[in-house]
């Protein structure tokens, strides 16, 4: 396996739409080899999410884990995951903030709406069709990694410029309370 060069804002690649795959392009080793780079890498940067297009292959795939992660403390654990091709619906119009970050973008957070609940349609990495609902936090990290194979960045969805900051400041002024916010969403939608 090999830790693959992360993307930063800025360059063309992450402004791409990226490229839906066939099942035989799916089975084929070089993706599979592919995918599991991409895990390593997100695993090394301690991401929770990370998409194709981050690590310079314009291709519909990304991966999520989240398990007791560094970077995002407050985060509820997401079991490995790896979505091909995936079509996020949104599911009634509740809405919540989550305050992102994005290996893409570094030292930097900014808070984003997103939908609270959503519908996953998308193949696993062994092109077993996935057909799922997902709520809360979990589903903001969704919708983050999908936003990325359509060419967009969190930082286009900072509908106020005020909560930009940094990490340390985050930290400093911002984790108490949307930790907070984090549990009241986990209490009451379960992810
Ligand atoms: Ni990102």
């Amino acid at each position: 396996m090999t830790i693959r060069k992360i993307a930063q804002l800025g360059h063309p690649i992450l402004r791409q739409r990226a490229r839906q795959i066939s099942r035989e392009e799916l089975a084929s080793e070089e993706v599979q080899r592919f995918i599991d780079d991409l895990i390593e890498t997100m695993h090394d940067a301690n991401g929770a999410g990370l998409a194709a297009i981050q690590v310079y292959e314009p291709i519909a795939i990304c991966a999520m884990e989240v398990k007791n992660n560094p970077r995002y403390p407050y985060k509820p654990n997401i079991p490995l995951t790896v979505l091909v091709n995936p079509v996020i619906e949104i599911l009634g119009d509740e809405c919540f903030d989550n305050y992102e970050g994005c290996l893409s973008v570094p030292n930097l957070r900014g808070m984003v709406s997103r939908a609270i609940h959503i519908r996953v349609r998308a193949w696993d990495r062994q092109g077993v069709e996935i057909d799922t609902e997902v709520r809360g936090i979990t589903a903001g990290t969704y919708q983050h990694e999908v936003d990325h194979l359509l060419g967009k960045v969190f930082v286009d969805r900072v509908t106020d410029s005020t909560t930009l900051c940094t990490w340390t400041e985050f930290q400093r002024y911002h984790e108490a309370a949307f930790a907070e916010s984090v549990r009241s969403i986990v209490a009451r939608v379960g992810s």
